[in-house]
């Protein structure tokens, strides 16, 4: 068991009652959680719930003579490995961005040297203010992690981006920073095979070095061209492989999305950036995967300055073969490395596919037909085919992230197989 120790703060949001499942969860994982409220979490949740369910006190203010520590937020915030905030307000937020000090949790944010992660929930308008975008921006520099809301409909009956997170991805992420902190306070785990209940970390020991989104080639400095690749699956891929204990860097083109904060990404706008990027962080990894949609082919000589029309009707655009970033990595492969590439296809999928698999010598491909409803570059879902030089698997259509998980798992057999 994982033995860490949680500090959970919960504040004042219709989503409180979630965070008892969230204890419960990270209690099954092996953790010991201790509960701290604001005044207005109370007004959602009954403290006892929680002092019952943890077999703690439940802290909501420190200046409560009938409070047995004068110091409990000293006490309670060196004490734990970790401080998760579920549900957290736009008011905490702009607290702890703020460095105010007007409560136990407030005081505990300010008094701990564990990292920090929150997971908010509030209505879209008050996620979408520039105030609390501000005050998010300023903590991550801070190094703070969020669990970003999803969006679906929310307490105000609106649909929109601001749902607090499934709890099982809130208590993966969690464990996964966990895991992946330098110096866990209470029990280091370098053991792979590390059991935490449900969320098992089997990628532990695994690097994962991705690339995700579109490149785009400049024609002159104004122009460019690229495609409609969003950056959904390949960060899916990423938060999949942090979630079950992977070290994981990404080599990022142009993305829709960010992802969620405790990935560290490298930005790369062009094939042959994306191409430098992989190159120079290679030999760290431990598994490779190409889910950018890097172009084939790029201006062959872009103008240094914007080109003009001058008044001709028609222009020809001669373009230069890009770097096969995949088929290098395979091709010049260390021992240990796995590789895996996609396959975004329209019509002969499976034959593509596996074509794409041999000839550049990958070890696993994933394909997947972009012209079906659901399987497109924007989707929030995908329609997967996992294909290796021996199996071939179909999926029906599921969320991006849970196909994710299928390709981590995919990765998983390999190694077991063939310890490449
Ligand atoms: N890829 C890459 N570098 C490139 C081109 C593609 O790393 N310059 C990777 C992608 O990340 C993806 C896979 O290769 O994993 C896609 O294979 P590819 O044969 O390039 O697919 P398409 O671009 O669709 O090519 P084709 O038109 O030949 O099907």
């Amino acid at each position: 068991m994982s033995n860490y120790k949680i500090g959970l703060g919960v504040t004042g949001g219709i989503a409180a009652y979630k965070a008892v499942e969230v204890m419960r969860a990270l209690q099954k994982a092996g953790c010991e959680v201790r509960v701290a409220m604001t005044r207005h979490a109370t007004e959602f949740v009954q403290p006892l719930t929680f002092r019952a369910l943890s077999d703690a006190e439940v802290i909501v203010d420190d200046y409560d003579p009938e409070n047995s520590d004068p110091i409990a937020h000293v006490n309670f915030s060196q004490n734990i490995d970790l401080l998760l905030i579920v549900p957290a307000t736009a008011n905490i937020i702009a607290k702890f961005a703020n460095g105010v000090a007007d409560d136990f949790l407030t005081s505990t944010y300010l008094a701990s040297t564990a990292p920090v992660m929150i997971a908010p929930a509030m209505n879209t308008t008050m996620w979408e203010q520039p105030a609390t975008q501000r005050n998010i921006a300023r903590l991550r520099a801070d190094g703070v992690h969020f669990v970003e809301p999803i969006s679906g409909e929310l307490a105000c009956k609106t649909v929109g981006t601001g749902k607090l997170e499934d709890v099982e991805n809130i208590v993966r992420q969690a464990m996964s920073l966990l895991v992946q902190s330098p110096k866990p306070k209470v029990q280091s785990s370098d053991d792979p095979s590390i059991d935490i209940g449900p969320w098992t970390l089997d990628l532990t020991g695994e690097h994962f070095l991705i690339t995700v989104g579109g490149t785009r080639e400049a024609i002159d400095p104004v122009r460019f061209i690229s495609n409609h690749s969003s950056g959904k699956m390949g960060f899916a891929m990423a938060e999949a492989a942090a979630a079950r204990g992977a070290e994981v860097t990404v080599v990022a083109g142009v993305t829709a999305v960010e992802p969620s904060t405790h990935i560290n990404v490298v930005r790369a706008i062009s094939a042959s950036e994306m191409h430098k990027a992989v190159s120079e962080r290679l030999s760290d990894a431990t598994v490779f995967v190409g889910a950018a949609a890097v172009a084939d082919y790029a201006p062959a000589n872009a103008a240094d300055a914007k080109i003009k029309k001058d008044g001709r009707e028609t222009m020809t655009l001669e373009l230069k073969k890009t770097p096969d970033i995949l088929a290098e990595v395979a091709s010049r492969r260390h021992d240990g490395l796995i590789v895996v590439g996609f396959a975004a296809e329209t019509n002969k999928v499976i034959d593509y596919a596996r074509s794409k698999l041999e000839k550049k010598k990958l070890d696993i491909v994933v394909a997947n037909d972009v012209s079906k409803p659901g399987a497109g570059f924007n989707a929030d879902t995908n329609i997967i085919s996992i294909l290796t030089a021996d199996s071939a698997e179909d999926f029906s259509i599921m969320p991006k992230r849970e196909a994710a998980d299928k390709v981590c798992d995919a990765i998983i057999k390999f190694r077991e197989e063939h310890g490449r």
